[in-house]
């Protein structure tokens, strides 16, 4: 079994501004997770999904990545339609939803103001997502949601922005052997305007699963 990697504690002082947003919606959300969104999957997975950050109404609210925000109905959508997931996604954290041969986690644990994590937040968030992958030893293949989670898991590796460049569908093999596949975000925006489509999304997806042989 592997180790359970650092996590960010409930009241995480790193990013003063998402700190100060986080009191500011316990004070009127009170029934809300309202904290760091711990990683959701087990460790001994060979997939690890990466987003950029929880949402205010969904991860945020909902204490798991994706439930309940827009981006999720696809994610996991996809996720049980090719077996990477069993049960009912019902958009909250106990709806007994697991997860095959995969995890997912943030760039950034905490909900930024709208949704626009600064560099230096995704910054103080990485050593979590470099402890996240390292406690994952039969890591072969990562799924990069978007830009920021792209260049946030190349940091987060050690190897340099300007060597791999973003593309949707996109399969990188970084120096350690693993590989970084590309989509663009499951978010509102790319999925209303058609940019990203669900057969786009499924095709990527079969790739990510194909990459951990
Ligand atoms: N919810 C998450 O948990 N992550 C994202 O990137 C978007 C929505």
């Amino acid at each position: 079994m592997a180790a359970a990697p650092a996590e960010p504690g409930r009241d995480c002082p790193l990013c003063p501004r998402l700190a100060a947003f986080r009191a500011d919606n316990r004070a009127k959300f009170p029934d809300w997770h309202n904290a760091p969104v711990p990683s959701f999957g087990s460790l001994d997975a060979r997939l690890l999904i990466v987003g950029l950050g929880p949402g205010l109404r969904g991860a945020n609210a909902s204490g798991r990545p994706f439930t309940g925000d827009w981006a999720g109905d696809l994610l996991y959508g996809t996720l049980l339609e090719l077996g990477l997931a069993r049960g009912t996604y019902a958009e909250r954290a106990d709806d007994g939803l697991e997860l095959i041969g995969c995890r997912i986690t943030n760039a950034v644990r905490c909900v930024p103001p709208a949704n626009r994590p600064t560099p230096a937040e995704i910054a103080a968030c990485r050593p979590f997502l470099a402890a996240e992958m390292a406690s994952m030893p039969g890591l072969r293949a990562i799924l990069a949601l978007g830009s920021i989670a792209h260049d946030a898991v190349l940091k987060a590796r050690g190897v340099r922005k300007s060597v791999f460049a973003f593309a949707h569908g996109a399969r990188h093999r970084l120096p350690d052997g693993i590989a970084l596949i590309d989509t663009y975000h499951t978010s509102r925006l790319n999925t209303n305007t058609g940019r990203l489509t669900d057969a786009m999304f499924r095709a990527v997806m079969r790739e990510a699963i194909e990459a951990t042989g």
